[in-house]
């Protein structure tokens, strides 16, 4: 792993318990929507202004953005290109359920494709603390552990690699808005498979990197580039469960080789068992 890289994921290790310590608190909702017309809560913009602050005094960053502020924030020299999801899930935080945050490092000036990642993590404010690096290939589990102002990371599981078997499932969007050929890949799949759907993307890809299986965001009737947004969520999760011995589909073809054409732009997201994607792909080429 390169140094640049480490001290970027090193720095979001940093933040992640003040992130976590600052939820309670901003439960409320801000009156000014995020540039995808979402509505943001006060958690978001705080995760994000203390992303933008520490990671831009990175001297390899060159560039900040997420999918809470329209540009991207530029500083001088460096040369990672970084994309944040600050809160992924926010809308979990009134019921106290889990979220997380996404780190993209694109050694490409933004919007980039997934194929110019350089690394990308996930920190997941679940039971425990932890943080999903995906560098070089390979995925690394750690614990975050807060010590007296400070915050360390500690390696659990340097081969996350999803199992051979898939378990569970879990799709976005309401079903009357699922199109017909993903709703019968849906009903075929179910009959092997659990559901495990709990509205964060993070802790849905948690499930299914720790049982194995497919989350999905899909393209729906009513918005057919679905939901999610490729530059913080659907290359950062697709390169992180691709490293992770799975695949991710835009529908067609992986997320990492989608065309970027805008910082914000939509995309059907797919990840999972390489089996159950490739059966996605061939349901929604019929
Ligand atoms: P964010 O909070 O960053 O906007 O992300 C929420 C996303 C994603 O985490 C999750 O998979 C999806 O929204 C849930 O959408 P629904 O509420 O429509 O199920
Ligand atoms: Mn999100
Ligand atoms: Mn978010």
């Amino acid at each position: 792993m390169s140094e640049a890289v480490e001290r970027v994921l090193d720095v979001v290790t940093e933040t992640a318990p003040e992130i976590r310590a600052g939820l309670s608190g901003r439960r409320e909702y801000e009156t000014a929507e995020n540039p995808s017309g979402d509505q943001m809560l006060a958690a978001d913009v705080h995760a994000d202004e203390l992303l933008e602050e520490r990671l831009l005094s990175v001297d390899a960053v060159a560039e900040y953005a997420s999918e809470e502020r329209e540009g991207t924030v530029e500083s001088e020299g460096g040369h990672l290109h970084v994309a944040c999801d600050p809160l992924d899930g926010s809308s979990n935080l009134k019921s106290n359920n889990v979220m997380g945050t996404i780190v993209a490092i694109y050694d490409e000036p933004l919007p980039a494709p997934g194929e110019a990642l350089v690394g990308a993590a996930y920190v997941l404010y679940g039971p425990i603390t932890n943080m999903v690096a995906a560098v070089d290939g390979a995925v690394t589990e750690s614990v975050v552990h807060s010590e007296d102002g400070g915050a360390e990371r500690h390696v659990v599981d340097e081969d996350v690699t999803l199992p051979a078997d898939p378990v569970v499932y879990g799709f976005g969007g309401r079903v009357p808005d699922w199109p017909a050929d993903f709703e019968a890949f849906v009903r075929e799949i179910e009959q092997d498979l659990k559901l495990r759907y709990g509205g964060a993307m993070i802790g849905d890809v948690s499930q299914v990197l720790e049982y194995g299986g497919i989350f999905a965001y899909p393209a729906l009737q009513s918005a057919p580039n679905g939901k999610l947004r490729l530059q913080f969520e659907g290359n950062p999760i697709g390169y992180i469960v691709e490293c992770a011995g799975g695949r991710s589909s835009n529908g067609e073809e992986s997320l990492l080789a989608v065309e970027p054409t805008e910082l914000h732009q939509r995309v059907p997201v797919h990840v999972g068992n390489t089996g159950l994607i490739e059966r996605l792909e061939g349901a929604l080429a019929e």
